[in-house]
């Protein structure tokens, strides 16, 4: 599914000369600072032998420093963070760990493609619930409806990729209602957490009843922009966190030493700088959406997240598989069809993935080739 699309995308990225709007990952790196803090663990000898199974202390202390600074949570360093490689370990090592064969798993779709492997890599059955257009909200009664006796627990991705839609504190409250009538384990994917241009992100942990029932992820990926670095972290219940860490010894046992004291340095620094990550991701989703708009596409305005998702049916096309696989011949841009995040494929067939974390005059250069592709005489639509 979505990694196929995304080689065979970049691929034609590459042989078109296209300007790759497809993948999610930032064309400038992160903080200088914190790459030098990186280089110099590295040649002072510290994290270049496996560090600790849970992560380094310190990294751990910032995680923790992290969501007592955020959003008022009491976690305990030593018995209550994981560091894991990436949030993509954390979503594997939490539902090996947490899911057993025969059990199912409900998550909004469209998601995030590993969900579904990592899923079926535990033996259990994904229940997908869909999030619709135009605002992607979530349904409430259709959750409580997806609810069987096997259900063991719900995969919960705000801020959501690729919608970009960010649940209300409201929405929450009635997941963690569900969760908690239904005795239900919550898997938290919260990697886009300082990335809301409207509206609040809450973890739902902090929530009545979620503290014992809920593994928080994220990483430092998106929030530093260092996604080649791969580190990430698990927060829950000791009972939990332990669980997890039990799997993730025998994924990777650890990973990247050096970036785990350079990422414990990210996570402190002011809120200033995440002040200015959202500042500047939220010009850009203006920007692009604006631009989206003007060349045609029907666009679906992220409150969170670095991807817009459009419609093509509005430029005549009914298949966004079939419109990206054109594109880049016709405009010289690449964009995901978002279809490869459903398994309700006829609820995304016409829709179309953006990015937006790449540089301004990047994002500038993909709009000005959209809109002359579409004032040509093939034009955008069919
Ligand atoms: C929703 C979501 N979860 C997890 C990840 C993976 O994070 P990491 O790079 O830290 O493994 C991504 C990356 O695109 C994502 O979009």
């Amino acid at each position: 599914m979505g990694t196929t699309i995304f080689a065979e995308m970049s691929a034609l990225a590459t042989t078109t000369g296209s300007v790759n709007l497809g993948q999610g990952f930032p064309d400038t790196d992160g903080p200088r600072e914190i790459a030098a803090a990186a280089a110099a663990a590295v040649m002072a000898g510290r994290g270049n032998q496996y560090p600790p199974g849970p992560g380094i202390p310190e990294l751990r202390q910032a995680v923790a420093a992290h969501q007592k600074r955020c959003y008022g949570l009491d976690v305990d360093p030593d018995a209550q963070v994981l560091v894991t490689a990436g949030a993509t370990e954390a979503i594997a090592a939490a539902l090996i760990a947490l899911l057993e064969p025969g059990d199912e798993a409900i998550a909004f779709e469209p998601y995030y493609d590993s969900y579904a492997a990592c899923i079926a890599m535990a033996g259990a059955t994904r229940v997908p619930v869909t999030l619709r257009p135009p605002d992607f909200r979530p349904d409430l009664d259709a959750l409580r409806a997806a609810i069987t006796g096997r259900t063991r627990l719900i995969l919960l991705n705000s801020p959501h990729n690729p919608t970009g839609v960010v649940f209300t504190p409201g929405e929450l409250a009635r997941i963690a209602e569900l969760a908690c009538a239904h005795d239900l384990l919550v898997v938290s994917d919260e990697v886009y957490e300082h990335m809301v241009y409207d509206g609040v992100h809450v973890p739902i942990v902090s929530l009545p009843g979620m503290s014992g029932r809920t593994v928080t992820i994220s990483s430092a990926a998106k929030m530093f922009s260092f996604t080649g670095w791969k580190i990430g972290w698990v927060t829950g219940s000791p009972e939990l966190v332990t669980a997890v860490r039990t799997v993730k010894q025998f994924l990777t046992y650890v990973t990247g030493g050096p970036f785990q004291y350079a990422v414990a340095e990210a996570l402190a620094l002011p809120d200033d700088y995440f002040a200015a990550v959202t500042a500047d991701l939220r010009a850009k989703r203006d920007f692009l959406c604006a631009g989206l708009a003007g060349a045609g596409f029907e666009v679906y305005r992220p409150a969170g997240t670095y991807f817009v998702t459009t419609d093509v049916r509005a430029l005549g096309h009914a298949d966004g598989m079939e419109f990206c696989r054109e594109l880049p011949r016709r405009a010289g841009v690449v964009a995901i069809p978002s279809v490869v995040f459903y398994d309700n494929t006829d609820a995304g067939r016409s829709q179309v993935r953006f990015a937006f974390c790449k540089q301004q005059h990047v994002l500038a250069e993909a709009l000005g080739r959209l809109a002359r592709a579409g004032r040509g005489e093939a034009g955008l639509g069919d």
